[in-house]
């Protein structure tokens, strides 16, 4: 009989003939004996899940209209001088965002989940993250933007790049060919990792960018894009809730790396990364507009962090427990939106209810 004396993360070492059946007990979320090709016996239903859920809410950009959205573009009193700064640099935000984090899934954090039904859903997510970058693609494309300045926004605008780098420092080192979970130091590299990209990058920064075109959307202006936003906010939402499972059941196995400085370290990275938003949202719209300011921003992104670190198992970091844009919760369920916007809206098979915001 053959033994695997190391695991085999990739799951694409030699044949171990003979070995014994997998059983679910020698599953794991990291450093797992168990063959990461055998789906089955399942151990963790929350991923497979939402491997369905996604499943379900499957769309396209190009399924959307976008004439309404090109005649306001194109007409000259369409948008207010504010109203196209901030959409231009909202569009410049996410229209990289979706290729770092698709990056991050699929050099990063696949490589070393050693979960097949994580991986089932890794994969699901690493395509609609390539549905999202082809929505900025589509939207570029249809309004005529200029697409060097769109694709170049996270270099040249200081308040994306901020965020950008931010975030690029936890990923760097899983990158490299040589790490490998396996020691208290490099378990804890990894869930700062998961915790700046699931939890902060799709769990927050995304926020302030869908409240402001959803809020576009409601007073009937650039309601293509907004239908889009809210398909890619319904995608979002589960992204953020696979990073927030994938955290607390590897702290579940492995309760010595969740050590109080280590607890301390993670609500630090999240209230740094609340103040980089706030900063975006200043420079994306240093005056009011569509019923939204910087300062409502910053009480929803307190809101909205203390709401992370509860989905953690930490302590708020703000005491916020008022959401000051209650309607946002409102734009997941897209059939009761349905006559909200004018463009046509396609009737998706609705994924289960969702813990979204
Ligand atoms: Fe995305
Ligand atoms: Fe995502």
């Amino acid at each position: 009989m053959t033994t695997v004396d190391t695991p085999d993360t990739t799951g694409l070492g030699e044949i171990a003939r003979g070995a014994a059946r997998v059983s679910v007990d020698d599953k794991a979320m990291l450093g797992a004996r168990a063959d990461v090709n055998q789906l089955l016996p399942l151990k963790y239903g929350w991923a497979w899940d939402k491997y369905l859920a996604g499943c379900d809410n499957h769309w396209m950009p190009t399924e959307v209209a976008m004439q309404a959205d090109i005649a306001l573009w194109k007409s000259e009193d369409g948008l207010t001088a504010d109203e196209r700064r901030m959409l231009k640099r909202n569009l410049g935000f996410f229209a990289t965002a979706e290729s770092l984090v698709a990056n991050n899934v699929v050099l990063a954090v696949y490589r070393h989940i050693t979960n097949p039904e994580c991986r089932q859903y890794l994969l699901r997510q690493a395509f609609e993250e390539a549905v999202h970058t082809h929505t900025f693609q589509y939207i570029c494309e249809s309004l005529g933007l200029d697409e060097g300045e769109l694709f170049n926004a996270y270099r040249e605008v200081p308040s994306i790049a901020d965020k950008d780098a931010w975030a690029l420092r936890y990923t760097r080192n899983l990158e490299d060919p040589d790490f490998a979970t396996g020691t208290p130091e490099a378990d804890q590299a990894f869930l700062r990792d998961l915790v700046a990209f699931y939890v902060v990058f799709e769990g927050m920064w995304f926020y302030t960018g869908f409240a402001q075109v959803l809020s576009l959307g409601r007073r009937n202006k650039m309601v293509g894009i907004a239908e889009q936003y809210q398909y890619i906010l319904r995608d979002e939402s589960i992204h953020l809730n696979f990073g927030i499972d994938c955290v607390n059941q590897i702290k579940l196995e492995n309760p010595h790396l969740w050590t109080p400085e280590f607890q301390r370290e993670v609500r630090n990275m999240l209230a740094e990364a609340c103040e980089l938003e706030v900063a975006y949202a200043r420079d994306t719209m240093p005056r009011g507009m569509l019923g939204l300011s910087a300062e409502l921003c910053e009480q929803y992104m307190h809101f909205i962090t203390d709401r992370r670190a509860g989905q953690l198992g930490l302590e708020p970091i703000f005491g916020q427990r008022e959401n000051p844009f209650p309607w946002m919760s409102e734009a997941m369920d897209l059939k009761k939106e349905k006559n909200f916007f004018e463009t046509r809206v396609i009737e998706y098979r609705s994924g289960a209810a969702l813990d979204w915001d």
